[in-house]
């Protein structure tokens, strides 16, 4: 694994509504390869974070030397499909030339240290089929795909 580099300060902070407008750009900005996945405009992606804010427990924003490049949204309280209560990652949004330095590993781990913590054994999420770079990653840290829905891959850990 990739340190982070040394020289780079990398911050954690919650979400707040000022956020909003500059989440929904990394959105449209971290999706570009795979618009499928992501939100249409730009309008649609404030709606959808305004929806991630109601589904949270966890919703964390990683500033990079103050600039704001990514986030995480988890949820302690969720359902899987199937009725079995789960720890979610609802999003993971890294802006595209942030990628590749540690930091969605940074964010990943912060979000699962959360989900234990509320006594999550079951950990889940929806993935793309087409989206690679996300599967892989995400099979690094113990998930492995479930079952498919459409477009999506069900993915899960369990402890
Ligand atoms: C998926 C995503 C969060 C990964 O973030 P990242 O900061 O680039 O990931 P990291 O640098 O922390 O990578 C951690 C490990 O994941 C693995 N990984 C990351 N990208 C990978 C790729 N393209 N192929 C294979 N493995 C990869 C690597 O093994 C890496 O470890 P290494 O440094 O030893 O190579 C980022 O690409 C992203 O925001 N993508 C767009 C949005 C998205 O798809 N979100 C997930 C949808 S649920």
């Amino acid at each position: 694994m990739r340190d982070l580099k040394a020289d780079m300060k990398v911050e954690l902070k919650d979400f707040s509504e000022d956020y909003a407008d500059i989440l929904a750009d990394i959105i449209m900005d971290a999706y570009q390869d795979f618009p499928e996945y992501g939100e249409p405009n730009i309008k649609k992606a404030k709606k959808y974070i305004n929806w991630l804010k109601n589904h949270s427990t966890f919703f964390k924003i990683l500033f990079v030397d103050g600039e704001p490049a990514g986030f995480i949204v988890a949820d302690a309280n969720w359902k899987s499909l199937d009725g079995e209560k789960v720890g979610e990652i609802h999003e993971l949004a890294i802006r595209k030339k942030y990628w590749g330095k540690g930091l969605g590993k940074l964010l990943l781990e912060s979000a699962l240290e959360h989900l234990k913590s509320q006594g999550v054994k079951v950990y889940g999420l929806w993935v793309g089929t087409k989206n690679r770079t996300a599967i892989e990653f995400y099979k690094k840290y113990g998930f492995k795909p479930v079952y498919n829905y459409v477009k999506w891959l069900r993915m899960e850990k369990r402890e």
